[in-house]
């Protein structure tokens, strides 16, 4: 038939095509890393935003992933985490986030669009170290008042569960939030501005 190296050609690509998704797919069974998946190293180099499914999160629990290769902290938040926030509020230096880094649509003590969902960029403001996740309640090294935050390990600068300092830490800065999308209920997209309403 005359058409016939129109679908050889067409054949040829449909098998490449199948070919990716099944790679795709054996890499996703070899790492079962949190709900989340990543773009190829050249588009991360690129900035290419990323998608993360939070449908996961446990109520109290964090997720790390990753955006232009830096950590993004992700943590569904409770009633009593939001509650502990407002206790907290006359010891952080900059409650209201007026010198932090978050985009306009978060809410500048929550600093989150959705109350329950925080998304940080996991870098501390003061020499760039990954603070570590630690919500629990008044362990013994960081003490009877603590409720929950966030401790780097680097030289003890502490954050709260919104990712704002205390008072005289040597971090100058509450933990940036990073521009940031729900593409629905489940799925946000780091790297992609909330539209305005
Ligand atoms: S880098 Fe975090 S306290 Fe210094």
């Amino acid at each position: 038939m005359s058409n016939d190296g129109v679908n050889v050609g067409r054949r040829r690509f449909l098998v490449a095509a199948t070919s990716v998704v099944g790679a795709a797919g054996a890499v996703g069974a070899a790492v079962p890393f949190v709900g989340s998946w990543f773009p190829s190293a050249k588009a991360k180099a690129a900035g290419a935003p990323v998608k993360v499914n939070i449908g996961k999160i446990g109520p109290g629990q964090q997720i790390v992933a990753e955006w232009r290769g830096q950590p993004v902290f992700i943590v569904r938040r409770t009633e009593e985490i939001l509650a502990n926030l407002k206790k907290v509020e006359s010891e952080v230096a900059d409650p209201e986030s007026a010198a932090s880094v978050q985009p306009v649509y978060v809410d500048r003590k929550l600093r989150s669009i959705r109350p329950e969902i925080l998304v940080l960029v996991g870098l501390c403001t003061h020499l760039g170290c990954s603070p570590s996740f630690r919500p629990e309640l008044a362990p013994a090294d960081l003490g009877s008042n603590w409720v929950g935050g966030y401790f780097c390990p680097c030289h003890g600068s502490k954050y709260d569960l919104a990712g704002r300092v205390y008072k005289a830490q040597p971090a100058p800065l509450n933990l940036p939030v990073p521009p940031h999308s729900y593409e629905s209920n489940d799925v946000i997209i780091v790297g992609v501005d909330q539209e305005k309403a």
